[in-house]
């Protein structure tokens, strides 16, 4: 299928793991960061040409990561093109693929596709344990098999629209939340740079010669991505996260978003 591209966003890389697993079994070229598109001259280059565009992505706080709705919400749509979107997520989703359907609705094309695969969860609450990983490694690889053939034939589904209501509400809730969230760094931090690598929002900087601890700017998504890559377990937000957690089969730099990915 050349003539399909895949965009994703990950933070621990689940989303990731999920991404390389379709473009494999569907043979298509490798995912497209989006983070990594959405500071090119043409972010829709892939795009631009294809008759079938694919997304996966976390979900956050009931519903996609304000980056990837930023993303799609200024993509040249066609009302031919057929679009697909993935979620990952830990206990629930509810407006995902509701909202990306509005955004592509409101310039004329439309939500094709979506379905949703249960990864491990990190918004640090349990600590995932290794049969765990296993079992949902295995469930996410079966998953991401029906859902290869049900993109490579287009076919169309009616995702659910049921829970609109709770998502508002647990959208609502969270992003108080979310703007009130700080991260500290104690003096575990060794300047190894993985925060900055992982950042999707290049949003970190870290002074190698050791001088000063990481620098956050204000661009963060709130992704957790730094808290969970730190090999030091240095950082922390002001609700300290009960476990660390990032996707066992995917390396931190094949998130850099500004890195070629090497499909391994
Ligand atoms: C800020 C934030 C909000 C989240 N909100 C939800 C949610 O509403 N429902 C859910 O089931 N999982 C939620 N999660 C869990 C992630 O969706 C899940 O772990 C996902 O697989 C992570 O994908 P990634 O590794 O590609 O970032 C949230 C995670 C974060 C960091």
């Amino acid at each position: 299928m050349s003539a399909c591209c895949l965009y994703f966003f990950s933070a621990t890389g689940n989303s990731l793991a999920v991404a390389l697993e379709l473009t494999s079994l569907l043979q298509m070229p490798e995912p497209i960061s989006i983070p990594g598109s959405m500071v090119l001259d043409d972010p829709y280059a892939a795009a631009r040409n294809a008759e079938c565009v694919g997304f996966v992505f976390p979900v956050h706080r009931a519903t996609l990561p304000e980056m990837v709705r930023g993303f799609i919400v200024e993509m040249p749509v066609r009302p031919d093109c057929y679009y697909f979107a993935i979620s990952t997520y830990t206990l629930f989703g509810c407006n995902e693929f509701w909202d990306v359907d509005e955004i592509l609705c409101a310039q004329g094309a439309r939500l094709n596709y979506g379905a949703s695969i249960q990864m491990m969860g990190n918004v640090g609450l349990l600590a995932p344990d290794t049969r765990t990983v296993q079992r949902r490694r295995e469930q996410m690889r079966e998953q991401a098999a029906e859902i290869s053939e049900a993109v490579a034939n287009h076919q169309e589904n009616y995702f659910r629209r049921s829970n609109k209501l709770l998502g508002r509400l647990v959208a609502a809730f969270t992003s108080m939340r979310r703007r009130s969230i700080s991260f500290k760094v104690d003096g575990s931090c060794t300047r190894c740079g993985v925060c900055a690598q992982v950042c999707p929002a290049q949003n970190i900087t870290v002074d190698k010669d050791g001088a000063h601890a990481p620098v956050r700017s204000d661009k963060c998504e709130a992704c957790l991505a730094c808290v969970h890559w730190c090999p030091a377990n240095a950082l922390s937000t002001q609700t300290p996260l009960h476990s660390h957690y990032h996707n066992p089969d995917i390396k931190p730099e094949q998130l850099n978003p500004h890195a070629r990915l090497e499909s391994s």
